[in-house]
């Protein structure tokens, strides 16, 4: 395992280790520029994201005098910038090796002999450099140290023992990330790495200990208990399908299972990390409900996918309407959108038409969209909208900035950990306002930057050189997406804006979408125009608009619906095809920043899954022909292959159309309140969907004393959209706009309101009361517009 800081960036110059030549690239010590030679030179506690410490002693040379006189010295090579000229030993140093073999004697003193069942074995950094410096022998007979394994929930295995103390998982967790639930505890050779109390990460982040410890102190539970040799495993380069970001990740499979997924290096996106729903989320594809047989009228049949698939779409009384979706790949919504215009049906990507309008108005306003590494490098961010729960790691790159002193402001309706952290940094710059007035905002702030005087956040963005602007686009109204994006058009070019888009896929959709629209294909099922559906790997029975979808398929003859998790619509499926997950095949998805970034299989299940190419299978050859022609013009050149950082294409202006948003009125609104493991598919993945939290209604203290309530942690409110009704425990949260409540997606779906219906929130109880009958305390104003749109104001 080694890591590499920089890939693409000009030689600086050339220094010379055991007298070979070897060059150097801007930034690196001396490190990593060995490595870059391919001259195996021990390291412990230098990580290229983490920096140099010095610490653990192994990373040995010795200098050559360059003047008479001058005396070599043995030098830590992770703490010396490289620079031109400069002479080592290694291999002929006699005291370099010795330091090194030395330093690793010493820690094996405290390590445990147990490399024949640690779950590290074979991806194992201390197994390999102690093999590398050639201590093979244990001298040292006196009794080992031990100290007790915490327990660290569902994701993260701790065995406490293992630890070489070079601080890395501690300064990842704190430093890079700044979690402060973990840390080093004790002092001197006492010392351990542990939360101060049992239990789970607050972190999203918290798997990536897991990659940094050289050890196996931190392993990953869920690959314990679906236990395989690391060398066992099947792998590929694939990309994380469970947000926008398009992380570049490695599963890792056994007979024809899922063990584990870590993440892939690479320059351009994620560098080293992951979240951990990227690290988690994938094992939805081991769900026990996960459909794996073909189900024809609630009957398992053993016939393979693609014959069952045929036969239900040759049914002579059909008038199809097919739907493609954000999670699939963009061949697979090509494929789909061909096999529509065969069968003269209507085709869309997207489930729901609120966020189908944010997604498309967002993607058209992406034509500057930042990378991570650019976000990290930024000057000044705002960020508008909960972006930890949207976008994680787009969230880790503004911790980046925020950790060097970089202003971020934020503007948001519902508690977050990055507000959290902004506003621990400067108290004023996370504003909570409800969503229907960030637009009026962001335009006040728009006319400030003219003014000669400007202050504030005017004058942060005015004076930065590099500023970042990233919204939300599924809790933003139209409105505040163009306004962020004209906001950045004022700034000039220096600016760039980017969204988080809804799904790994959703830019990609929004391409593959642009004449269908998924309001035209709702209207065309309640109308009874078609009685026939296909749906593939969406689920829009359990969006915003589920009710409203349930309603228009309960109507229909033929749901046909091709997925690999047990969703709502699957469940109430005519049809049921069973279909590979993301690691099980190969596909293409375009992240937020319009970047084009392909996927390979990993493995293959034991049990026969619908594969793309059997999708393909079903178009005639014309269409075939016309499905490569259209990714051929959109991606504008080759496809990128697995594992490289592809390339960013330009989107095409969407049409909008009639789907523009309704006119919001002023009144208070619902907002989302999400958690960082939250999305469509990783609900099914049972380890992270354990640690979900309970559902509750977040209000600010103040809010709730305005409306006369008088609310405690033990108190619940209830939620009323026409005959609809939830009452839930309270979170009192000040990072709750005023004007608002918050609730959980689930919640929100669950209570199927739409735009125009009154919302009323009803008198609190405490939980151990019998609920009374509840009194109306606050009338939700209802929202002015069109109802076609649906789904109240988030
Ligand atoms: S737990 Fe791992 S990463 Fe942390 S100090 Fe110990 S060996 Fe290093
Ligand atoms: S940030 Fe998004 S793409 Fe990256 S690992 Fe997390 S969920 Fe996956
Ligand atoms: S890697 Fe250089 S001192 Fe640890």
């Amino acid at each position: 395992m080694f890591l590499r800081r920089t890939w693409r960036t000009p030689l600086m110059g050339t220094l010379y280790i055991d007298d070979q030549p070897v060059e150097f690239q801007p930034g690196d010590n001396v490190l990593d520029a060995a490595k870059r030679a391919n001259i195996e030179v021990p390291y412990f506690c230098y990580h290229p994201a983490l920096g140099a410490v010095g610490s653990c002693r192994v990373c040995a040379m010795e200098t050559v005098p360059s003047r008479e006189g001058e005396q070599p010295r043995t030098v830590m090579t992770c703490t010396l910038k490289a620079q031109d000229g400069m002479r080592f030993r290694f291999a002929q140093s006699d005291k370099a090796p010795g330091v090194s073999k030395t330093m690793v004697e010493f820690y094996m003193t405290r390590h445990p002999n147990d490399c024949p069942v640690c779950d590290e074995g074979g991806d194992c950094h201390l197994q390999n450099m102690t093999v590398e410096v050639g201590h093979a022998y244990r001298r040292f007979d006196g009794q080992k140290k031990t100290y007790p394994n915490q327990l660290l929930g569902p994701l993260v295995w701790n065995t406490a023992n293992r630890c070489i103390t070079c601080y890395r998982c501690v300064r990842f967790y704190q430093d890079y990330a700044l979690g402060d639930d973990f840390g080093a505890m004790g002092s001197r050779n006492n010392v351990l790495f542990r939360r101060i109390d049992d239990g789970a990460f607050d972190s999203p982040f918290a798997g990536n200990i897991i990659t940094v410890c050289p050890t196996g102190t931190f392993t990953d539970k869920v690959f314990r208990r679906k236990y395989s040799r690391t060398w066992m495993l099947k792998k590929s380069a694939s990309i994380c399908a469970h947000c926008s970001v398009g992380c570049h990740v490695e599963p890792g499979a056994r007979a024809g299972t899922l063990r584990r997924v870590v993440p892939n290096e690479n320059s351009a996106v994620n560098q080293y990390f992951i979240c951990d729903r990227g690290r988690y989320a994938p094992h939805a594809s081991e769900a026990a409900n996960r459909p794996l047989q073909v189900k024809v009228g609630g009957q398992l049949r053993q016939e393979p996918a693609l014959a069952v698939l045929r036969q239900a779409l040759a049914v002579s009384d059909a008038r199809w309407g097919v739907m493609g979706s954000a999670r699939e790949d963009v061949v697979t919504n090509l494929v789909l959108q061909q096999l529509a215009s065969d069968l003269n049906a209507p085709f869309t990507a997207f489930t729901d038409p609120l966020t189908e309008v944010r997604t498309k108005t967002a993607v058209n306003l992406s034509l500057s969209a930042p990378s991570l590494q650019d976000i990290e490098a930024a000057d000044c961010i705002l960020v508008v909208g909960e972006l930890t729960e949207h976008a994680p790691m787009m969230e880790l790159a503004v911790r980046q900035a925020l950790k060097q002193g970089k202003p971020v402001m934020m503007l948001h309706a519902a508690a977050s950990l990055l507000a959290g952290m902004v506003r621990k940094q400067r108290s004023l710059q996370a504003q909570t306002q409800a969503p229907v007035l960030w637009a009026e905002t962001l335009q006040k702030l728009i006319s400030s930057l003219s003014q000669e005087q400007a202050d504030g956040w005017a004058a942060l963005l005015k004076n930065a050189k590099a500023p970042v602007l990233l919204g939300v686009a599924e809790v933003m109204p139209t409105a505040a997406i163009k306004a962020l994006a004209e906001l950045a058009a004022v700034l000039g070019e220096q600016a760039r804006v980017g969204f988080a888009l809804p799904a790994a896929n959703s830019f990609g959709a929004a391409q593959v979408s642009q004449a269908g629209s998924s309001e035209q294909l709702l209207e065309a099922l309640e109308r009874g125009d078609i009685n026939a559906l296909l749906v593939v790997g969406a689920d829009p029975m359990s969006g915003w608009q589920g009710e409203r979808w349930s309603k228009a398929l309960a109507k229909i003859q033929h749901l046909v619906v091709v997925d690999h998790i047990h969703s709502a619509t699957v469940q109430a499926a005519t049809v049921v095809v069973p279909s590979a997950a993301v690691s099980e095949r190969n596909g293409v998805f375009i992240n937020y920043e319009g970047r084009v970034q392909s996927f390979a299989k990993a493995y293959s299940r034991e049990t026969p899954v619908l594969l793309q190419e059997e999708l393909i299978a079903l178009l005639s050859g014309d269409a075939r022909a016309r499905v490569q022609s259209q990714l051929l013009s959109m991606l504008g050149s080759v496809m990128p292959s697995p594992g490289s950082t592809g390339s960013r294409i330009k989107p095409a202006t969407l049409p909008i159309g009639q789907l523009a948003e309704a006119v919001l009125g002023n009144g208070p609104a619902l907002v989302l309140q999400g958690w960082h493991g939250e999305e469509e598919v990783a609900g099914f993945a049972t380890e992270l969907a354990s640690l979900t939290p309970h559902d509750s209604v977040g209000i600010a203290p103040a809010y709730a004393k305005a409306l006369g309530l008088t609310l405690d942690k033990n108190s619940r409110l209830t939620i009323s959209v026409h005959n609809k009704q939830l009452t839930l425990p309270v979170s009192l949260s000040a990072q709750v706009a005023e004007g608002c409540v918050a609730v959980s997606r689930r919640a929100f779906a669950e209570l199927q309101a739409r735009l125009g219906d009154e919302v009323k929130l009803t008198a609190a109880m405490r939980l151990s009361e019998e609920p009374a009958a509840p009194s109306v305390v606050a009338h939700f104003t209802p929202l002015q517009g069109d109802n076609s749109n649906g789904g109240l104001r988030p």
